[in-house]
């Protein structure tokens, strides 16, 4: 099949080189022309596992290229994958500036019938626009298709996931459409979702939502835990093995960040604003979420006291592990509320020192080099669970820090190995230890 990407973010460009690697024809399209010399020449702008390494053989073997050029990249393509970003207005609903500027290319260039898929995340309702909006402006009497075909992909494991994703979802009210992408999409061996259009939307937002949810729902049990004794930790994997519920997501910590989350659940609250339903539930587990970061930082306060001429290292800055996305990470908020009751502050990120840079208060020292944020500090504070930071030995944490003191905001270690060590160890829902 003659493909065409629109869009080589993380998704667009996981989606046109998987495309490229299960045997169709890719172009992928984007306005930033040095991004898209870099990819010509097989090397990623992201940092994605295995991405690089199917980029260069697909490249090679000549079934994916890129362009900034419509017309070169348009040409006799009979599918076009839209997946370009839909970041937050000020109202939190979903911003469709680029979705709205590729639809108009398309119709621009588009000499011949054609399937557009839509992978980005837009509320529900718009790919019916977006048909309405190309048909419009089509400059060559020819025949568009929509298909909704949302993705799940996880930030720094996205091949992977495209792979070996638990399902593929597309919707379309056109037959033809769906039974097209069923055919390009086999090759995947996943199980397929077929569905209609605005479901297929709505499925996205639902399962981000969700997950949210879940993270929201175990760390309001952690709260509940740190009160009465119990570990939080445990509760989760005795609630886990019920199938019905499942272990997955269940992970008690200083709440969820990213670009994803975030942002989904405040456009489903506002998709359901603008209906007149406020999203209770949603709602709180946003609320909830906040609240993990303020949690943190009490925990500190309350142990420490006055924050004047303490010095605290924050360990991990990134919203998760394996990636050097600072997008609403829970560092900046505990950073913030710590700077501002007087402590200073040192920060460690194996990847994310120069983008921690950019969104993290200008006093906190930066660094990639663990021991050194460690070395001297009057506690550490885990907040990204990287593996640099989980193996370290507390006893190394012992002997760099200035008094043993550990916050772990991630649960990273076990309270039997702490109860083992001399360090002084509070974490998420779980009883203090020595
Ligand atoms: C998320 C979804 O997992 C993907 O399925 C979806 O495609 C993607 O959003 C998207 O919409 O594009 P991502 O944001 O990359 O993927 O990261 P996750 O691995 O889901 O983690 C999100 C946040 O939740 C992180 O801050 C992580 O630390 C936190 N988390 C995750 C917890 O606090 N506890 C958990 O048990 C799991």
């Amino acid at each position: 099949m003659n493909i065409a990407v629109i869009g080589t973010g993380y998704v667009g460009l996981v989606t046109g080189v998987c495309l490229a690697e299960i045997g169709h024809s890719v172009t992928c399209l984007d306005i930033d022309e040095e991004k898209i010399a870099l990819l010509n020449h097989g090397k990623s702008p992201i940092f994605e596992e295995g991405l690089e390494d199917l980029l260069e053989k697909n490249l090679q073997c000549g079934r994916l290229d890129f362009t900034t050029d419509y017309w070169e990249g348009l040409a006799g393509k009979e599918v076009i994958y839209l997946a370009v970003g839909t970041p937050e207005t000020a109202d939190g609903s979903a911003d469709l500036t680029f979705i709205e500027a590729a639809g108009r290319a398309i119709a621009a260039h588009l000499k011949q019938n054609a399937v557009i898929v839509t992978k980005s995340t837009v509320p529900v309702g718009t790919n019916q626009s977006i048909k309405r909006m190309i048909e419009s402006a089509l400059a060559e009497p020819v025949h568009i298709r929509i298909v909704s075909n949302p993705e799940f992909l996880r930030q720094g494991t996205a091949v992977h996931d495209t792979f070996h994703g638990d399902r593929i979802v597309i919707g379309s009210d056109d037959p033809d459409a769906l039974a097209l992408l069923e055919e390009i999409n086999r090759p995947f061996q996943l199980p397929i979702v077929k569905t209609d259009l605005r479901s297929a939307e709505m499925i996205k937002y639902a399962s981000n939502a969700f997950l949210a949810a879940k993270i929201s729902f175990i760390n309001e049990m952690a709260h509940l835990c740190a009160h009465v004794g119990a570990n939080v930790d445990n509760v989760a994997e005795g609630m886990g093995m019920d199938s019905r519920i499942g272990g997955k997501f269940l992970q008690a910590g200083v709440g969820y960040g990213g670009s994803c989350f975030p942002k989904d659940t405040n456009a489903l609250i506002a998709m359901g604003r603008s209906h007149d339903y406020p999203m209770p539930l949603l709602g709180s587990v946003q609320h909830v979420n906040d609240k993990q970061r303020d949690w943190l930082v009490k925990m500190i306060q309350t142990r420490l006291g006055i924050l004047e001429g303490k010095t605290i290292a924050l360990l991990g800055l990134t919203f998760k592990p394996n990636t050097d996305d600072m997008r609403e990470s829970p560092a900046i908020r505990v950073a913030e509320q710590l700077q501002a009751a007087g402590a200073t502050l040192r920060g460690y990120d194996p990847v994310a020192v120069s983008r921690a840079r950019q969104v993290m208060p200008a006093t906190v020292r930066l660094t990639d080099n663990l021991q050194e944020a460690i070395q001297g500090a009057d506690c550490a504070v885990i907040i990204t669970d990287w593996k640099q930071v989980k193996d370290l030995p507390l006893t190394e944490y012992a002997r760099l820090l200035a008094r043993p003191l550990l916050f772990d905001g991630r649960n990273c270690f076990d309270l039997e190995a702490a109860k083992a060590s001399v360090i002084e160890y509070h974490s998420i829902g779980r009883p203090i230890v020595n």
